[in-house]
C-alpha cells in the first residue's frame, strides 16, 4: 500500500493524486484521498473522496472544485476487507473529523472492534483501520499528538499512518511501527509518504522515522518524538535517486524499461569496487573484518520471490569462489521452523525494497538469538538495510514493474563480488580473481548484447504464446536461473510454468511432456553440457518442443537463442535476461497488465 501526505501553500488535490501515481506499484486494488485547510471549506471540515480501482479512477471522481492545501491520501492493497469504496483508506470517524491512512496490519483489530461496536460505534467499513479512526476520534487529550498516542497504546501490530483532524488542522501527525514512514522536508511545505518514490519529485530532502517514532508537520515546520513522547533527533539526508529515474523514459511499462536499464545498472554494482592490484574487491559496508570473515563456517541466505531466487544463485558463487558452505531459503519458511541459529553461520537477508516483512521479520529473530546478518538491499535507508549488521546495496536505481528483473541481475551480481571478497581473503588464487573480474567486467557489454536480440525473442515468444503450461529446466547452474524464468513467466503472463531441475525429469514430470508442454532449457556450455543435452533428446522423444538457452545452436532445440559466454561462475547472470524479455514479450501479446499483474504487490509488507 502507499501513503502520501501534503501541507503547505499549494493546491494539494493534484499533488496528491501525481503522489499516488508514483506509488501505484505498490498496491493498486483503491484509492481515496481526504482534504482539509480553510481552502476545504469552513474550518473544521474534511473531504474525502475514494474509488475501487487505480488511481485513475479516483482522480476521475475528483470533483472540480477540490481546494485545499493540506491532506493525506492512500492506494491499498487489500488485506481486511475486500477492494471496495468503503474499504478504501482514508477513513473518518462518525463526526467526519478525523482522517487515518494505514499500511500495515493491527493485530488485534477484531477485539477493538467488539469493543468499540459495544460502546456503539457504527463501522463503515471492513478495515482494521477504521478502528485506529475511532481510537483517535474518542481519545480524550488535548493535543492531536497525545489523541494519536494514546489510540496507539491499544493498538497491536504494525502500522505506518497519517492522520489528519479537522480541529487541528494546521498539521499531519504521523507514526511508525514496521511499515514505513518517509518525511520530504521543502521549502514552506512539508511531505510525507510511504515511500521516497512519491517525494523526490518536490524535494530530495528525506527523514525516514524509525520503529516507535511519531512525527508532526507544519508547513514550515517537523519534528520527530517517540511514541512515549521523548524528542527524538532528525537529520534530513538527501535521497540519491533522481526523480526522472522514476519515470518511464520513452519506454510504454517499467518492465521494458528495467530490462532495457540492465547493463548500465550493472556498471554502477561494480563502480568503484573493483581493486585490481589484489584482484579483489572492496565492499565498504560489510562490517565484518578479515578475521571475522575467516571464522565464517556457513552462509545461510534468506529471501523471498525474485530475491530467493537471486540468493540461490547468490549461494552458488559462495560455494564456487569462497568454499563456504552456502545455501538460500524463503525467509517466511526460516522464521517458522525455529532454525538452529549458529554463531559460526553468517545470515544474509537479500531484499529489494528492504521492507519485505518475512524478510524483515527473519532478521529479527535472528538478531534476537545472536546471529549476524548482512543486508544485501537495493532501497537505501530501508528497513531491513537499518536493521542488518552490515551489507551491500545493490545499486539497480528505482524499480518500479512489480516484477523484478534489473534488481534481481544486480543482486546476483552483488553476490558475485561478496562471494568473490569473501573467496579472495581464503583460498581463491589471485589468477581466479583476476579471471573472475574480468569476467564481472564484461557483463554489462554482454547483457547489451543480449538486449540487441529483443526483436528475435519476441518473434520467438509470439511462436510459444499458445501453451498453456511451460517447463523450464536447469542444473547446479542453470536451474535457479530456470526457477527465475518460470516465476517470470507466470507472473507476467499468467502462464502456468513450473521448474525442474533438468536432471529430476524423468523421476516424474516427463510424464507431462507432450506437444502443448513446451519447455525451455538453460543449457550453458560448462561440464554439465552433455547431461542437459541428454535431457533435451529425453524430451524431444515424447514429441516435446524446446527453446534452448545457450551459448551455441543446440541441435536437439526447436529454438536456440544464443547468448554470450562468460566465465562458468558468471553464466547464470546472463542467461537469464534473454528470458526476462521472452516474459515480457508473451504478456505483452497476450495483452497483460505488465506493470500492475494482478493479485501481485511489489512489496509485501504484512505478512
Ligand atoms: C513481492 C514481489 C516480488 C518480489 C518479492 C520480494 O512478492 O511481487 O517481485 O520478488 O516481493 O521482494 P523484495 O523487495 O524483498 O525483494
Amino acid at each position: 500500500c502507499g501513503i502520501v501526505g501534503y501541507i503547505g501553500k499549494r493546491d494539494v488535490a493534484p499533488l496528491l493524486l501525481e503522489g499516488l501515481q508514483r506509488l501505484e506499484y505498490r498496491g493498486y486494488d483503491s484509492a481515496g484521498i481526504v482534504i482539509t485547510g480553510k481552502a476545504a471549506g469552513k474550518p473544521g471540515t474534511l473531504k474525502m473522496v475514494k474509488a475501487k480501482g487505480r488511481v485513475r479512477e479516483l482522480e476521475a471522481k475528483v470533483p472540480k472544485r477540490f481546494a485545499g492545501t493540506t491532506g493525506i491520501a492512500h492506494t491499498r492493497w487489500a488485506t481486511h476487507g475486500a477492494p471496495s469504496d468503503e474499504n478504501a483508506h482514508p477513513h473518518l470517524d462518525a463526526e467526519n473529523k478525523v482522517a487515518v491512512v494505514h499500511n500495515g496490519i493491527i493485530d488485534n483489530a477484531s477485539e477493538l472492534r467488539t469493543r468499540l461496536t459495544a460502546d456503539g460505534v457504527v463501522f463503515l467499513s471492513e478495515t482494521d483501520t477504521e478502528v485506529l479512526t475511532h481510537l483517535i476520534a474518542r481519545a480524550q487529550a488535548d493535543t492531536l499528538e497525545e489523541k494519536v498516542r494514546e489510540a496507539l497504546r491499544h493498538v497491536e501490530g504494525t502500522y505506518g499512518i497519517a492522520v489528519l483532524h479537522a480541529d487541528f488542522n494546521d498539521r499531519i501527525v504521523v507514526a511508525r511501527n514496521g511499515s514505513p514512514v518517509v518525511l520530504g522536508i521543502g521549502e514552506k511545505e512539508m511531505f510525507v509518504a510511504s515511500d521516497v518514490a512519491a517525494l523526490v519529485a518536490h524535494t530530495r530532502q528525506v527523514v525516514t522515522l524509525d520503529d516507535g517514532e511519531m512525527a508532526t508537520l507544519k508547513a514550515d515546520d517537523f519534528r520527530t518524538y517517540t511514541t512515549e513522547g521523548s524528542t527524538t533527533t532528525a537529520t534530513p539526508t538527501t535521497v540519491e535517486w533522481e526523480a526522472e529515474s522514476y519515470d518511464m523514459g520513452g519506454h510504454d511499462t517499467y518492465m521494458h524499461k528495467e530490462i532495457s536499464e540492465q547493463a548500465d545498472a550493472v556498471d554502477r554494482v561494480l563502480r568503484g569496487r573493483i581493486d585490481d592490484r589484489f584482484s579483489t574487491v572492496h565492499l565498504g559496508g560489510l562490517n565484518l573484518d578479515a578475521r571475522e570473515a575467516r571464522g565464517v563456517r556457513r552462509i545461510k541466505i534468506l529471501g523471498c520471490g525474485t530475491s530467493y531466487h537471486a540468493g540461490q544463485i547468490g549461494a552458488q558463487l559462495i560455494e564456487e569462489l569462497a568454499r563456504i558452505p552456502a545455501d538460500a531459503e524463503p525467509a517466511s519458511e526460516f522464521r517458522y521452523r525455529n532454525p538452529v541459529v549458529d554463531p559460526d553461520t553468517l545470515y544474509v537477508a537479500v531484499s529489494q525494497s528492504g521492507e519485505t516483512y518475512d524478510v524483515l521479520a527473519a532478521v529479527q529473530e535472528l538478531k534476537r538469538k545472536g546471529a549476524r546478518v548482512l543486508g544485501v538491499v537495493n532501497v537505501v535507508g530501508s528497513a531491513i538495510a537499518r536493521e542488518a549488521d552490515g551489507g551491500t546495496y545493490v545499486h539497480a536505481g528505482p524499480e518500479v514493474c512489480v516484477v523484478s528483473t534489473k534488481c534481481f541481475t544486480n543482486t546476483v551480481v552483488a553476490f558475485a563480488l561478496l562471494a568473490l571478497h569473501l573467496g579472495r581473503i581464503r583460498d581463491l588464487s589471485v589468477a581466479d580473481g583476476k579471471r573472475i573480474i574480468d569476467g564481472l567486467r564484461r557483463l554489462p557489454e554482454q547483457i547489451s548484447e543480449i538486449l540487441a536480440g529483443e526483436d528475435e525473442i519476441k518473434r520467438l515468444a509470439a511462436e510459444y504464446a499458445d501453451a498453456k503450461s511451460m517447463m523450464f529446466i536447469g542444473r547446479v547452474r542453470g536451474y535457479p536461473v530456470a526457477r527465475e524464468a518460470s516465476l517470470k513467466l507466470k507472473e507476467v503472463s499468467y502462464i502456468h510454468a513450473e521448474a525442474y531441475p533438468a536432471s529430476e525429469l524423468k523421476h516424474g514430470p516427463l510424464a507431462l511432456i507432450e506437444p502443448a508442454m513446451p519447455t525451455v532449457a538453460i543449457v550453458p556450455d560448462d561440464d554439465l553440457l552433455e547431461k542437459n543435452r541428454a535431457a533435451m533428446e529425453e524430451i524431444k522423444a515424447r514429441s516435446g518442443r524446446i527453446l534452448a538457452v545457450a551459448h551455441q545452436v543446440q541441435e536437439k532445440a526447436d529454438h536456440t537463442i544464443v547468448v554470450p559466454k562468460n566465465e562458468n561462475e558468471l553464466d547464470p547472470i546472463l542467461m537469464g535476461i534473454p528470458l526476462q524479455l521472452f516474459a515480457y514479450h508473451t504478456a505483452l501479446a497476450m495483452g497483460r497488465d505488465i506493470d500492475k499483474p494482478r493479485n501481485l504487490a511489489k512489496s509485501v509488507t504484512v505478512e
